[in-house]
């Protein structure tokens, strides 16, 4: 947002008081960067007022959404329209989309953002055990992202036993395979040890668990972002334990709630999606993010297929679905998940992750298209690569590999499908410019400026560059085109100068 127009969404922050928040200044910021026209302002409304001010606002065509904080976010779950099922377990929204039709659609994003932040560092929950300190409402929010991330095993400690047990019943519905215990200060035996107490904001405090147990091969993560290092961070990594600290959960929960407002409008695959409904095409989109129904509702004429592309049952699902409307005639293999960190770090399960998502769910997704492509004799896959399938970059060691693996998918299912009429190309984008990238770069783990630079044409890439690569290569004009890399990238993997 350059300047305010008629065309600018609005969003707020609703809070009381008001003055400490800091939000509008980081979110602002972030919807610049990424050339989003949207104004987050702070709205300023009292308990006892907000059910009226909600009431009004609602009816604000040009209102995004809301984010929300302290007293509200407990008052606000019944003031949604719908809210998501661990939000309503967890009884508290901090972000709200609006969405077209005036319906008010909550989430708690706490712990999607501790989740995102570990993930950031490098640091995978899935299958890793958790001992939680806490049975508060942060805590309550990172329990939930914890078992949707899939944590192997979940233990709550908490002073007052009962909040401990009731947070592990509430974890029971939606998770019934996940094992919960209720612990005690004494965290060995995890792999991962979480404070979500307030305990280490004042000097002084007592620690939140026995720290005399902590053992090397732990990771113990903070909610406190100051202090930095808090009593319990230091005596961990005295230990000899790796640590994790408060403020990364706060960053990745900005990128999550700019996504989460502007209803997802970010993202490579939205991109594609729209140029290519642009074009007339019908779509399904098979996606495990609850959102996509959302974005499905806003295409139109768009199927949502809830599920993972590691799942050939899954993937065969949203294949048939495409049968309804006709026949398979364009497939996108885009799912694909980074991974950034120095490879003597990767763990066995990071590695299985990457692969599973990023080169297996292609391979899936592109023999369970190709096989109803084949039956009619037509048709177009594209396979999304990146540029880092071709040319390496350090830290990356999964993302590359997987990538290279893609384009390779690409020309050896072109070479054996072309006489039968479907055409396999894969697309290689440069760094494409979405909240998510806007976000590493503010918080120092990218330097834009550097990659401009990098990049020949001196700026990153668009999501509706790379979508007018994919409208080119899925039409008809391309009729000649397989077993191709198309690198979607400024010049960047071409560039061998200074
Ligand atoms: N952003 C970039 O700079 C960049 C550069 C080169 C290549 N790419 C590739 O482009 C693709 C899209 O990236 P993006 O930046 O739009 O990321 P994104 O995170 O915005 O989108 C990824 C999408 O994949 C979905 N997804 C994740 N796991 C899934 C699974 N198991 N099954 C089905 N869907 C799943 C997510 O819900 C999300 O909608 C990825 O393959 C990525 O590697 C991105």
């Amino acid at each position: 947002m350059t300047q305010i127009t008629g065309h600018t969404r609005l969003f707020g922050i609703l809070a009381d008081p008001i003055h400490h928040v800091k939000t509008p200044q980081a979110l602002n910021a972030l919807m610049q960067r990424v050339g989003y026209d949207g104004v987050l302002v702070p709205l300023h409304a009292r308990a006892e007022d907000l059910a009226t001010v909600v009431g009004g606002l609602k009816l604000l065509r040009n209102l995004g959404g809301l984010i929300v904080t302290v007293p509200h976010k407990t008052a606000m779950v019944d003031l949604c329209d719908e809210v998501s099922e661990s939000a309503r377990l967890i009884g508290a929204v901090n972000t709200i989309r609006r969405e077209a039709d005036g319906r008010l659609v909550g989430e708690m994003l706490d712990g999607h953002g501790f989740v995102a932040g570990l993930r950031q560092s490098g640091i995978e929950p899935e299958g890793r055990s958790a001992y939680l300190a806490g049975a508060g409402g942060a805590a309550n929010a990172i329990a939930f992202a914890l078992a949707q991330a899939g944590v192997s095993r979940l233990t709550i400690a908490n002073r007052t036993r009962a909040k401990a047990e009731d947070l592990a019943g509430r974890l029971a519905g939606p998770f019934p395979n996940l094992q919960v215990d209720i612990g005690t200060p004494d965290p060995s035996g995890h792999d991962l040890v979480v404070n979500a107490t307030s305990l280490g904001l004042k000097e002084g405090d007592p620690l939140p668990l026995d720290v005399a147990c902590l053992t090397p091969d732990q990771i113990v993560a903070e909610i406190i972002m100051q202090p930095v290092t808090t009593a319990l961070l230091a005596a961990a990594q005295a230990r000899g334990c790796r640590i994790q600290p408060g403020q990364p959960m706060l960053d990745c929960q900005l990128a999550l709630m700019a996504k989460f407002v502007t209803g997802g409008a970010s993202g490579i695959g939205l991109a594609i999606s729209r140029a290519l409904r642009a074009q007339g095409a019908r779509l399904v989109l098979l996606d495990p993010d609850p959102k996509s129904g959302d974005v499905a509702a806003e295409l139109g004429e768009t199927i949502a297929v809830s599920g993972s592309v590691t799942s050939r049952a899954d993937v065969a699902r949203a294949c048939d679905a495409a049968e309804d409307f006709g026949g398979l005639d364009i497939t996108l293999a885009n799912a694909g998940i980074s991974s950034n960190q120095p490879t003597l770090d990767v763990t066995d399960t990071d590695w299985q992750r990457v692969m599973d998502i990023n080169l297996t769910g292609v391979f899936l997704t592109a023999q369970e298209a190709g096989r109803r492509m084949l039956a009619r004799g037509r048709g177009s896959i594209l396979l999304m690569a990146s540029m880092y399938g071709v040319v390496a970059a350090p830290e990356r060691i999964g993302y590359c590999v997987s990538k290279a693996g893609v384009v390779m998918m690409a020309k050896a299912l072109a070479v054996e499908w072309a006489a039968r009429g479907v055409r396999v190309n894969a697309i290689a984008p440069g760094y494409v410019r979405t909240p998510f990238l806007d976000d590493l770069a503010a918080r120092g783990r990218l330097d834009l400026d550097r990659l401009e630079q990098r990049t020949p044409i001196g700026r990153l890439i668009t999501p509706e560059e790379v979508a007018q690569a994919a409208v080119f290569l899925a039409s008809d004009h391309a009729s000649a085109i397989t077993g191709q890399v198309l690198g979607v990238d400024g010049g960047w993997a071409a560039y061998g100068y200074l």
